[in-house]
């Protein structure tokens, strides 16, 4: 975050206005305007906020609704607003049944396995349709789901995926698919916080050409919900190549089962899909944020599927020919909203990818595009920055032609996304800049990619029918244009929005609402402004510009990690007496983490130490949360009162200024943890490269939120 309310923010905000260089707009080509779902700028007018809340018509009623809703926008519990209230339907027969009549031999799903010899498979409409209905007879009649029970998956990308969570939503039940990279006792802990009892996993899978052990980790994550009082009752194992058992952890008896064996008892059952009231929660996604644990993020049935389908029409402007390719892990909110929930929800085929980007080398996603006639690719800055330094010349070799291009998750900055609009779009595709969060279940901002021109590193005006708003510390507003950068929030209700955090209504109102709501009784949401979590700045045509996280969360790679719980995962090391985690500016990862700690009185420091504390966040996390370099330091720089001050080590560890620190408790300790870094970065050559003022507003602001 950019501003502050220590004194002299105002030369920090005048120095951000001097160093803000414009990009100059970039239009589409006619001949996507010709093509686009959305080509007519009325539009905008249809979506303006005279006509909220019933311009998110147009997005509901792209669904088939067991019964129609009778209000639009129910208010009378602040803020947990009801769309579509009185409205019944079931998201996997929005999602399945209902394309079978006219697509049912068109593939949903276009499968690439990791290893470049195995065969590419189709899953049409109608074997998504066989998958997932055996799939919910299994979870009903086998395990014994009901409506309303949590059911965790912990998947990697393989089609059994998107089978299991649509089985889920057919029968009612919620499900909380924990990204695959993580650890099982990260899985563990979401088991335990959502009350789930079975767990659905795989027994290995492929990543950067290596079979991973995918069922350890079920292992771990039961003992984990364990701890916590839960008992897991069964661990339904899909197998990555059927018959053959990849892991090396026994299958525990009358827990673990294998799904292809289970499943013969459910061939060519077929389910009723079990129709749902609109505000009936569809899923769970955990996510981080200031406090060490991870909230559950409880997404609608009926305003999400509605919110998904219609900014999956409009911005990346699917159509159900179309062949789409999102590039990111539905063990994110990406993925479930934008591989499985909204393109499925217009009927279109989209590319699974179970692998690394890279493997085996930087061409294989241009190939994979080229095989399969991409035209829609959707990926991750840090993906976009990693094939641009592994293969900068490698889309020009292969032969496809995408007409939209989207990047989401991250700042991207202008150099890399003219990259991809020239190199990988080769100036034939939109880009689309989405900017949004697992809270708020789709876009927030973006570029109507037939009306808005594009502008590099800018994500561009609200989406339709979101009307965002920028806030000082004190709630007054930031106006477009002055330069200045606020914090991003939404005035506006919109239907994607998650309905509470799981099981803490309190925490989801203290977390999203208390800093600019005044009036907690009222019953009208223009009192109830929604806290992003971001900083940004608007330009004068009312574009945004995102600057990130302003709450101690760590963006790596596009996987958002909490300060507060690598900390956490480090303490628990017995030698170790304080931790404190920091940003570092990385060229292809956005930023990495660097972790400081401090040993208990009487230890010194070891290479063992330090290999405890990886080893601990690999297990309590996972290995995307590994730290880069662990500095064990003789002490941590602290204020009078005893806080870590984390903006100083974030500094060092920059190679930036530290800033002010004559109101350090202990001031010499700076020096001392600089000198110990500097030398040890170093002797193993990460040398310093020259930050950016935005970058250096980053680190500047860094622990603010304590
Ligand atoms: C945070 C949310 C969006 C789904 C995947 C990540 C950052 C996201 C952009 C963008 C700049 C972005 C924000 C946001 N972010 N998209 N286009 N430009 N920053 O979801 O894990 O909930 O992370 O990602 O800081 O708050 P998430």
């Amino acid at each position: 975050m950019a501003i502050s309310e220590e004194a002299g923010a105002s030369v920090t905000e005048a120095q951000i206005a001097v160093h803000w260089r414009e990009e100059d707009y970039i239009y589409p080509s006619p001949r996507f305007i010709g093509q686009a779902n959305a080509p007519d700028p009325a539009i905008r007018e249809r979506f303006s906020e005279e006509r909220f809340p019933e311009c998110y018509r147009d997005y509901a009623d792209l669904l088939d609704w067991d019964t129609y809703w009778h209000t639009t926008l129910d208010t009378s519990h602040p803020p947990f607003w009801k769309w579509f209230a009185g409205g019944r339907l079931n998201a996997c027969y929005n999602c399945v049944d209902r394309h079978l009549a006219k697509r049912a031999n068109q593939a949903a799903f276009i499968w690439v396995p990791e290893p470049e010899a195995d065969l590419v498979q189709n899953v049409t409409y109608q074997e998504l349709y066989r998958r997932v209905n055996e799939f919910a007879a299994l979870l009903q009649g086998f395990a014994g789901v009901k409506p309303g029970d949590r059911v965790t998956l912990h998947m990697p990308m393989v089609p059994d995926l998107p089978v299991a969570m649509l089985a889920c939503a057919r029968i009612g039940a919620i499900h909380s698919e924990v990204f695959a990279g993580f650890s099982g006792t990260a899985c563990g802990g979401r088991m335990a916080d959502s009350g789930s009892k079975v767990l659905v996993t795989m027994d290995s899978y492929y990543r950067d050409g290596k079979i991973l052990d995918h069922k350890a980790k079920a292992d771990e994550a039961v003992a984990a919900a364990k701890e916590h009082g839960m008992e897991v009752e069964k661990v339904l194992v899909f197998r990555r190549r059927s018959g053959q058992y990849l892991s090396q952890t026994p299958m525990v008896d009358g827990r673990d089962f294998f799904v292809d064996e289970v499943i013969a008892d459910y061939r060519r059952k077929v389910v009723e899909p079990v129709s749902m009231p609109a505000e009936a929660p569809l899923f769970l996604m955990y996510t981080s944020g200031t406090t060490g644990k991870p909230k559950g993020a409880q997404h609608s049935t009926g305003g999400y599927l509605s919110y998904v389908a219609g900014t999956s029409k409009f911005y990346l402007d699917i159509h159900p020919e179309d062949t789409y390719w999102c590039f990111a892990d539905i063990g994110w909110i990406t993925g479930h909203s934008y591989i499985v929930y909204g393109p499925l929800a217009l009927g279109t085929t989209s590319v699974m990818y179970e692998g690394a980007p890279a493997y085996p080398d930087a061409g294989r996603p241009w190939r994979i595009a080229e095989q399969l006639g991409v035209g829609i690719f959707h990926t991750a800055p840090t993906t976009i920055r990693m094939l641009r330094k592994l293969g900068p010349d490698e889309p020009a070799k292969y032969d496809y032609h995408f007409k939209l291009m989207v990047t989401v998750g991250e700042p991207i900055e202008p150099e890399v996304w003219r990259w991809y609009y020239d190199v990988v779009g080769k100036r034939e595709a939109v880009v689309v800049d989405t900017w949004w969060m697992t809270e708020t279940g789709g876009f927030m901002g973006a570029t109507l990619p037939a009306l808005e021109g594009m502008k590099p590193g800018s994500c561009g005006p609200g989406a339709l029918g979101i009307y965002p708003v920028l806030y000082d510390e004190e709630g007054k507003v930031v106006e477009a244009g002055t330069g200045r950068a606020g914090n991003i929030c939404i005035r506006n209700p919109w239907p994607g929005r998650m309905l509470t955090i799981w099981g803490q209504p309190e925490r989801f109102v203290q977390t999203y609402y208390s800093k600019y709501c005044h009036d907690k009784q009222s019953t009208d949401w223009h009192d109830w402004p929604f806290l992003c979590g971001d900083g940004a700045m608007q330009a004068m045509d009312g574009y945004y510009r995102i600057l990130g996280r302003i709450d101690d969360v760590i963006n790596v790679a596009g996987h958002r990690l909490g300060t507060k719980e690598l900390e956490s995962a480090v303490l628990t090391v017995p030698e170790i007496a304080e931790a404190a985690a920091v940003p570092v500016i990385d060229e292809t990862r956005g930023r990495v983490v660097e972790m400081y700690i401090s040993l208990k009185p009487g230890l010194s420091p070891s290479p063992d130490i330090e290999n405890k504390a990886k080893a601990a966040i690999e297990r309590e996390i996972g290995k995307v949360a590994r730290p880069k370099n662990v500095w064990i330091v003789p002490d941590m720089p602290k204020t009078r009162s005893g806080k870590i001050m984390r903006r100083v080590i974030a500094g060092i560890s920059n190679f930036a200024d530290v800033g002010d620190i004559t109101t350090l408790a202990n001031p010499e300790v700076v020096e001392a943890i600089r000198h110990q870094v500097y030398a040890e970065k170093n002797a193993r050559g990460e040398a310093p490269r020259p930050l950016t003022e935005k970058e250096l507003e980053e680190i500047k602001a860094f622990g603010r939120a304590e």
